[in-house]
């Protein structure tokens, strides 16, 4: 009881916070409707001391075994409550009892459970001191810094390519191709060819043997992401000639103007007329194996690739549809406007998620992903997340100091 006093003094103090919303005020005569919208429901919010203590009696019976009378879960997997939000509490359970949560320890927990018990018991556990964030563990902390960001570490293997391709991929050298404006998986898979010899070119293959697969990601996503421009090199055949021959038997894959859609398929624009001529050579003598390309370049003659070359390397690439992959920090941001400041959120529908168990938190995240847990604010969100980007922000969220709030009724003016 002591510790409820404590906290109800501290409530005072955290007044300040500024979470009173107006249900707020209407709460103090204490709706007691059972099936009122669980979004919106305050009663766990605004639980007196003996609506806990109740609750805590269930949680003695109920969820003790596997969330603690503390609510600072032990197994893997279960999510510490302590503290946690009452009003999302709340609503969870009812998730659970709907059938919303699959997970089955919790559907038998609440499944017979009445509703005065569950805003009561949410009330209970919300009441509490969180459990203790986790410590920096430095080992985790050192891969998360090597897991550095994918575009700074393609730039850095871009250096050694410089010299031949041009510093951000474009070309001033006759025969050199332009790097710029491909799409990254055509990228990759050019290099990876060179490197299993499927495409035969004994330097490029002696560079990419050199690159892990991971650097060649990296370097391809670094060129997809700089300004496309014209390779600086000349063409010397007639562009008009070659505009005409485009649209008759490339442009079906190529695009107009040489600017692709399909990540499979090249971009032509602005590319290099040396090398695009090397190529369609490669292509006539088998030197460079693909089907489709041999197909189209069987029956051109050497003035006819000539004038292509000039008309391709005169289009304008554009940008790729690569975009840089956010970094944590900037994800943070991004969770934090709704989850509140490091995980803290001051609405007490919101989940709070700093402190919460990363082995939970990564469970969750790939639940909302795979469409187990419903949540349209979530749903989307998570889709986007490389499981890298779950790994470092469940292991963020649980170094954070979680924060309790208390949610006081102001009187109503
Ligand atoms: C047999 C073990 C077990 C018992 C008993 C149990 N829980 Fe749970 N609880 C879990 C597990 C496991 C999860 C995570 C399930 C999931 O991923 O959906 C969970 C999740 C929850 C959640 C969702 C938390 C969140 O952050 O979304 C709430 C709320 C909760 N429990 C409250 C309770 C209450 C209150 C009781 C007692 C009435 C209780 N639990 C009894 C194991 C248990
Ligand atoms: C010594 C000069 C040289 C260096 C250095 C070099 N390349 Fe190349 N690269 C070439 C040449 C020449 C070709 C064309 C080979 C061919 O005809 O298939 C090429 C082709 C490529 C292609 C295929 C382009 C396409 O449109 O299909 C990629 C991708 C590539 N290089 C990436 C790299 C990367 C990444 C590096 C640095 C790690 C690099 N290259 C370093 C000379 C070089
Ligand atoms: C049926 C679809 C298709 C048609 C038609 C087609 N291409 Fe291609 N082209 C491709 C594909 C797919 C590749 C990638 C092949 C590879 O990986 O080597 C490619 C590759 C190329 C390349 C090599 C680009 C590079 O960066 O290395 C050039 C040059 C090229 N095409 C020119 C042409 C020209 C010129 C025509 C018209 C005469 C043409 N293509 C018609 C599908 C097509
Ligand atoms: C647009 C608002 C919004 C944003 C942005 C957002 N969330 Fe959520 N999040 C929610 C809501 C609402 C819920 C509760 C959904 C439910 O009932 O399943 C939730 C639930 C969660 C949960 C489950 C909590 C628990 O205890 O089970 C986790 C974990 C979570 N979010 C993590 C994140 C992370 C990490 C990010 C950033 C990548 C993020 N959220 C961004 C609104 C948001």
């Amino acid at each position: 009881m002591k510790r409820l006093r404590e906290r109800m003094i501290r409530a005072a103090l955290l007044l300040c916070l500024g979470v009173l919303t107006a249900a707020a005020a209407s709460a103090q005569s204490r709706p007691a409707a059972a099936g009122k919208d669980p979004a919106t429901d305050m009663r766990a919010v605004l639980a007196s001391p003996s609506d806990i203590g109740e609750g805590r009696k269930v949680a003695q019976a109920s969820c003790a075994n596997c969330h603690g009378m503390d609510g600072h879960s032990t197994g893997k997997n279960v999510p510490h409550i302590a503290g946690q939000r009452p009003g999302y509490l709340y609503a969870e359970m009812r998730v659970y009892q709907a059938g919303g949560r699959p997970d089955k320890s919790m559907v038998d927990a609440v499944k017979f459970m009445n509703d005065d018990a569950l805003w009561k018991v949410a009330a209970y556990y919300g009441s509490l001191e969180p459990a203790p964030p986790v410590a920096v563990d430095p080992k985790a902390a050192a891969k998360a810094a090597a897991r550095a960001d994918p575009v700074k570490a393609g730039k850095a293997v871009a250096d050694s390519c410089g010299g031949c391709h041009g510093e951000t991929g474009v070309s001033s050298m006759a025969g050199m191709p332009n790097l710029v404006a491909l799409d990254p998986k055509h990228f990759y898979d050019a290099t990876v060819a060179y490197k299993n010899g499927q495409r035969k070119h004994d330097m490029m293959k002696q560079i990419a043997a050199g690159m892990s697969d991971a650097d060649l990601k990296n370097v391809a996503l670094f060129y997809a992401l700089q300004k496309p421009e014209k390779a600086k090199t000349p063409a010397a055949g007639d562009a008009t000639a070659g505009e005409r021959a485009a649209a008759a038997s490339c442009a079906g894959c190529h695009g107009d103007r040489g600017v692709t859609s399909s990540a499979t398929v090249p971009n032509l624009a602005g590319q290099d007329a040396e090398y695009f001529i090397e190529a369609m050579r490669a292509y006539k003598s088998g030197a460079r194996s693909d089907e489709t390309m041999k197909n189209a370049v069987a029956k051109l003659d050497e003035a006819t690739i000539k004038n292509l070359a000039a008309y391709y390397a005169k289009q304008q690439p554009l940008p790729t549809k690569a975009r840089a992959p956010l970094s944590t920090a900037e994800w943070v941001q991004r969770c934090d406007r709704c989850h509140g400041v490091n995980g803290n959120s001051t609405d007490p529908h919101m989940p709070a998620i700093a402190g919460q168990r990363a082995d939970y938190h990564e469970k969750v995240l790939h639940a909302y992903r795979t469409g187990e847990r419903k949540s349209s604010a979530m749903s989307a969100m998570s889709g986007t997340l490389t499981e890298a980007d779950v790994e470092a922000l469940a292991a963020y969220y649980a170094r954070q100091k979680p924060r309790s709030v208390i949610y006081v009724p102001v009187p109503a003016k």
